[in-house]
């Protein structure tokens, strides 16, 4: 996509603008950033997805058993029926993965990285309803779907910034307000990570936030090295072999410190790794169970394409490809594959592509590597036959 077109969900700002002055660093109200929006989906059935076992959903009541009071789902159907009229939020996480109206909303987004959305949750709160003043530690779009929410925005918040006491909720203990908007269906504010925020439901509403994946500090270090441990041999350790006579036996001098680092360095700048292990982690599934496949060989993927089967992408999956020199590394679903440059054009098809058919990939299923790699994306669940 072009970065200096105007985009309409921006409010007519580009994508280049837009990353330059507000992504990660300030909020944005765009008014009718999608125009007249409907919202696919209705309380009511954002409820029945609630009482799904596979579907993570929370209930918040501001005055209930006690101050706040959080239940986890699945729920049951008459726990609904026995709820307050006012002043509770049901939220139902990543919704796209049930109900394509709702993952086809992430196609606005397209100018930013795929496999840096992590969800679009839909929360439904009675009139008053709220989660409360707290900060996020992500950037999130929050799109109003149905009915009104009056949203509040404050300080710059971190771990130290004083919160509540309770048990599973992170609501901050002081809200300064430096600003405040009523959203209508339609209209979207944009949060960058650790803003304080504070969304209230004047009338029965729905609100959708479309959420961002990025690893903590923590998490990049503790899962890389945990992968690239898989690598390296009992054998390989520390080694002084230069080693010096030593004045006092008890002190730890600077070259062992020195060959420590020379062992990290080796391993932690080997970039095809840490690429392989980053396009591995981002393209883990939320789901993992709502990704398998079926068994299946090569011929009886031609055949069934040839019979006019088509395939799309699992809603569950998530796809991204690079480069590494001459070759390209697919990633689907956590998992990866080097793959040779001439198929650079097939992997942005199979990323891309609302569905794969003989027309579209004829010339690929007569490249054997090309045939392999759409046979293992259905085996792994990544692709489906569309009638399945
Ligand atoms: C909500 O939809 O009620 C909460 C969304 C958020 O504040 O991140
Ligand atoms: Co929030």
């Amino acid at each position: 996509m072009n970065p200096d077109i105007p985009v309409q969900l921006l409010g007519g700002i580009t994508a280049r603008e837009f990353l330059r002055d507000y992504w990660q660093k300030k909020p944005l109200l765009i008014r009718q950033a999608i125009p007249d929006f409907e919202s696919p989906i209705d309380p009511d059935e954002l409820a029945g997805l609630a009482l799904e076992e596979e579907v993570e959903s929370r209930l918040i009541i501001e005055n209930g058993v006690r101050p706040w009071e959080m239940r986890r789902g699945p729920f049951a159907e008459d726990e609904f029926s026995k709820l307050p009229e006012t002043e509770w939020t049901l939220l139902v996480q990543a919704v796209d993965q049930f109900v394509p109206e709702v993952a086809e909303l992430l196609e606005n987004f397209r100018f930013l990285p795929s496999w840096r959305i992590d969800d679009v949750m839909i929360s439904y709160a009675a009139p008053g309803g709220s989660v409360g003043p707290h900060f996020d530690n992500y950037d999130v779009f929050l799109l109003q779907g149905h009915g009104k929410r009056h949203w509040k925005i404050g300080q710059m918040c971190d771990t130290d910034s004083p919160l509540l006491e309770h048990a599973d909720l992170r609501i901050l203990a002081d809200f300064q307000g430096s600003d405040e908007w009523t959203l209508e269906p339609g209209d979207m504010l944009y949060l960058p990570p650790r803003l304080a925020h504070w969304g209230v439901a004047v009338d029965d509403c729905l609100t959708y936030s479309v959420g961002f994946r990025a690893p903590s500090a923590a998490e990049v270090l503790t899962h890389f090295t945990d992968f690239l441990s898989q690598f390296m041999s009992d054998e390989e350790r520390y080694t002084d072999a230069d080693a010096q006579p030593v004045s006092d036996p008890h002190q730890i001098q600077r070259d062992a410190l020195d060959r420590l680092k020379a062992l990290l360095a080796e391993h932690m700048g080997d970039e095809r790794l840490l690429l392989t292990w980053f396009g591995q982690f981002m393209t883990e599934p939320r789901y993992p169970e709502l990704v398998t496949g079926p068994e299946l060989d090569d011929a009886e993927l031609l055949d069934s394409l040839e019979q006019g089967a088509i395939l799309i992408r699992n809603p569950s999956a998530r796809l991204a490809w690079s480069e590494v020199d001459e070759d390209l590394l697919l990633f689907a679903s956590g998992q990866s594959r080097l793959l040779p440059g001439r198929l650079r054009e097939l992997l942005k098809l199979v990323c891309a592509a609302d569905a794969l058919h003989m027309d579209n990939l004829g010339q690929w299923l007569a490249d054997e590597d090309g045939r392999d790699l759409l046979c293992e994306l259905v085996k792994q669940g990544s692709l489906g036959f569309a009638d399945e």
